[in-house]
């Protein structure tokens, strides 16, 4: 069950709301921090993952670069302390305006993901007068084991330079006087969660490539291999802080990197997934004709996961255990919001303890991806954070019912 230290004062916030537990989060960054140090592995956090300053000011004084994927992650990223130099600049789509902002701030690399771009950023920088360092993302057509939308390391997939380029790509940034070449990056997906076998599989195909380019007389400085740990969304209370260090022994162990050759990754959902849950109260309790819903007053445009990927997210009944002490029988519910859409669906036929109007409701492990893909679809607000040791500033419930 989702610790609350004080629950007599979490129950008057207005809901719905993010609730980040920043113990959780303190110790989850203090332990990719140390391990980043006992392995010797840079660690860039994906800013995609969850962009709140709080989390991010955080992520920054513990000395760990990031993974930026706009021009406005970039600014934000500076906004929250983080290292210009430790800012590495990816994404399929960089427009002409956020690649002179990122020559302008002076981040560390760019990770560029075609020809084209390769051509683009050099040009752009010739005109500023600057030099430009340069990453290529490369598409190593590896199979990550997880959902089909995010696997980005196959060749049907739109990111990265694949093998037949790697000449073309070779020639062009040798061909530019003003680019220094920073290295090689490689994503493969999210939500890895065979890390040994397939994070194995995919430091023996770097391994491959790396000594192609070198043979190419390209000197591959830094190897980038991304982001993708995955964490247990069935059971974040035994499994709150992820398996980081096998994650990175596993990379220590299979990848041929020389004592001088930087070894970066860029974890966005590890770092911020299981500190935060969305926290909802129930509207109605709806028996249709062959199930029963739970309406609560958290919608898709909260939390869009489960209707765009399928995601399973845990549910749980706060009232219920920590007024009730868990006495209440249990029931099926389907926990649906108030938004037009069948897909407004967190969970179908989830065992919860009995549930009524005005019982909080913890959606867990949405830390990640969650409040970052949040809409105003329905003309419906951002839900804000809440912060575990802040509890006082949040803002309260209005009863409308009081006198
Ligand atoms: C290039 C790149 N790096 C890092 C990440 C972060 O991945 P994750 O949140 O699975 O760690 C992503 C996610 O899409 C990505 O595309």
């Amino acid at each position: 069950m989702l610790n609350i230290p004080d629950f007599a004062s979490f129950r008057n916030v207005a809901t719905p709301f993010y609730y980040y537990d920043i113990d959780l989060f303190n110790k989850t960054v203090a332990e990719v921090a140390e391990l980043s140090k006992k392995y010797n592995v840079h660690v860039h956090y994906s800013v995609k993952a969850n962009s709140d300053s709080r989390l991010n000011d955080i992520i920054s004084a513990a000395g760990l670069g990031t993974d930026c994927v706009s021009g406005d992650e970039i600014e934000f990223a500076v906004s929250c302390g983080f290292d210009p130099k430790d800012i590495f600049f990816a994404g399929v789509g960089k427009t002409d305006k956020e690649i002179v902002q990122a020559l302008q701030v002076g981040i560390g690399a760019f990770v560029v993901e075609s020809l084209e771009e390769i051509v683009i950023i050099g040009d752009l920088a010739k005109k500023l007068g600057r030099r430009v360092s340069m990453s290529l993302r490369i598409n190593p057509n590896i199979d990550a084991h997880t959902h089909h939308h995010i696997t980005t390391g196959l060749y049907e997939d739109k990111f990265g330079i694949s093998d037949r380029s790697f000449d073309e790509a070779a020639s062009l940034v040798k061909s530019y006087d003003n680019i220094d070449f920073f290295g090689l990056q490689f994503h493969i997906g999210s939500q890895i969660l065979d890390v040994e076998e397939v994070v194995k599989l995919e430091c023996e195909r770097v391994n491959d490539i790396v000594a192609r380019f070198e043979r190419d007389g390209m000197i591959v400085k830094n190897i980038d291999l991304g982001g993708g740990l995955g964490i247990d969304y069935d059971d974040p209370d035994n499994n709150p802080v992820p398996d980081f260090e096998t994650w990175f022994r596993t990379i220590r162990k299979y990848l041929v990197a020389r004592p001088e050759q930087g070894v970066h990754v860029e974890p966005g959902r590890s770092l911020v997934g299981q500190a935060g849950s969305l926290i909802s109260r129930v509207l109605y309790v709806k028996k249709g004709e062959n199930r029963r819903f739970l309406m609560v007053d958290a919608g898709m445009n909260d939390l869009i996961r489960p209707a765009l990927y399928g995601a399973y997210h845990k549910i749980e009944n706060l009232s219920a255990h920590y007024d009730d002490n868990d006495s209440r029988e249990m029931r099926v519910y389907d926990v649906v919001g108030p938004v037009c859409e069948s897909a407004d669906t967190f969970g179908k036929e989830r065992t919860l303890a009995k549930s009524h109007r005005g019982d909080l409701i913890a959606i867990r492990s949405a830390g990640a991806y969650g409040q970052v893909m949040a809409s105003h679809y329905n003309m419906r607000p951002f839900a804000p954070s809440v912060y575990s040791d802040r509890l006082a500033e949040a803002p309260r419930r209005k009863d409308y019912f009081a006198k």
